[in-house]
C-alpha cells in the first residue's frame, strides 16, 4: 500500500506514512487564476492499493472536490483499489431530511467519491455510524475518544465526571469513561430547524465541586459546547475543559467557549489548528493496515 497525502492533510499523512512505514506518492497540485484545481501524481501507482489522506474541514467542498480529483488520477493511473481516508467528513451531520425538501448531504458527496474511483472510506466519529452503512461502499469509523481520554489521563485527570452536551454524545462519554472513571451524564439539547437556535433542557446534575470534561465529536461555531459548560457552573462544577474530536472552530468559537470559564479546549489533528494536541496518526496508521 501506498499513502497519497491530500493536500488539506500533508502533515499528518505524513506522519501515518512514517508510523506504517509506507511509501508516499507525491503529489503536484496547483489552483488556476480562475480557481479551478489541477493535480497530478508524481509516481507510480499501478496495482497498489492507496490511500488518500484528506480532511474535508473548511473549506469543505474545495477539499472533496480535491479529493475526488486525486481519485480520479488514482484510478485512472491504473491503481487498484482506492481508499479514501478523510478525518474529519463534511456533510456527516446532513445525514436525513430534516425538513421537506432538503437534500441527504452526505449521502451525495459518497455517491460522488465512488463516481470518482473510490471503493472505500475510513472516517473517525461520524455524528450517526449509521449514515456509513448507506454509502455506496464499504465505509468505517474509529473513534479518537480514548486518545483524547489518554491525553487527560496523562495530566492525571481521573474519576472526573464526563459530559455529553447531548443524548447524540452519549455514548463518546460511555467510552471515555472506561479510560477516566468518574461518573458521566449528558444534556438534551434541541436546534430549532429553522433558526438553528440552541437551547439545553434544564437537567440536575451531580457535579457540585468537581471537574467536568465535556466531550463531543465536533466543535463548529462553540455555542453547544458554551452553554453546557455554562449549565455546569451554574451546578456549581470547579473547573471545566473540553475535549473535541474535530475542532472546526468557526466564528469565535474559542472566545465563546473561553468567555464561560472553560480552562482548556482540546482537539485532534482531523482538523489542524493549535489545539489539536492529540495526533490521529499512531490510530489512523494501525487502522489502515486492517483495510477497511
Ligand atoms: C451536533 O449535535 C454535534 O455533535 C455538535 O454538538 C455540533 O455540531 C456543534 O456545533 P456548534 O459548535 O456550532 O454548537
Amino acid at each position: 500500500m501506498k499513502i497519497i497525502p491530500g493536500p488539506a492533510s500533508e502533515q499528518l499523512a505524513g506522519k501515518i506514512a512514517e508510523l506504517s512505514g509506507l511509501k508516499t506518492v507525491p503529489l503536484s497540485c496547483r489552483t488556476y487564476p480562475d480557481g479551478e484545481f489541477y493535480v497530478r501524481l508524481e509516481a507510480a501507482v499501478e496495482g497498489e492499493e492507496v490511500a488518500i489522506v484528506q480532511t474535508t474541514s473548511p473549506p469543505q467542498d474545495t477539499r472533496i472536490l480535491q479529493l475526488a480529483l486525486i481519485a480520479d488520477a488514482a484510478r485512472r493511473n491504473h491503481a487498484k483499489r482506492i481508499t479514501a481516508v478523510v478525518p474529519y467528513l463534511a456533510y456527516a451531520r446532513q445525514d436525513k431530511m430534516f425538513l421537506h425538501g432538503e437534500a441527504i448531504s452526505i449521502e451525495a458527496v459518497a455517491r460522488m467519491l465512488k463516481a470518482a474511483g473510490v471503493d472505500s472510506l475510513l472516517t473517525v466519529n461520524v455524528h450517526q455510524e449509521e449514515v456509513l452503512r448507506r454509502f455506496p461502499f464499504p465505509a468505517r469509523m474509529v473513534s479518537a475518544i480514548p486518545l483524547l481520554s489518554e491525553y487527560f489521563k496523562r495530566k492525571g485527570f481521573e474519576k472526573v465526571f464526563t459530559l455529553a452536551p447531548d443524548d447524540g454524545a452519549q455514548w463518546l462519554v460511555e467510552e471515555a469513561k472506561t479510560i477516566l472513571g468518574g461518573e458521566s451524564g449528558y444534556l438534551e439539547k434541541k436546534r430549532d430547524l429553522q433558526t438553528g437556535q440552541l437551547t439545553m433542557k434544564e437537567k440536575q446534575l451531580n457535579v457540585c465541586e468537581k471537574t467536568v470534561i465535556i466531550f463531543d465529536d465536533v466543535i463548529s461555531t462553540g455555542g453547544t459546547i458554551a452553554l453546557a459548560a455554562r449549565a455546569m457552573f451554574d451546578h456549581g462544577a470547579n473547573a471545566v475543559y473540553v475535549a473535541c474530536v474535530h475542532p472546526l472552530l468557526v466564528g469565535g468559537a474559542e472566545k465563546r467557549i473561553f468567555e464561560t470559564g472553560v480552562r482548556e479546549i482540546v482537539g485532534t489533528d482531523s482538523v489542524a489548528s493549535h489545539v489539536s494536541r492529540v495526533s490521529l496518526a499512531p490510530l489512523l496508521s494501525k487502522e489502515i493496515g486492517k483495510g477497511v
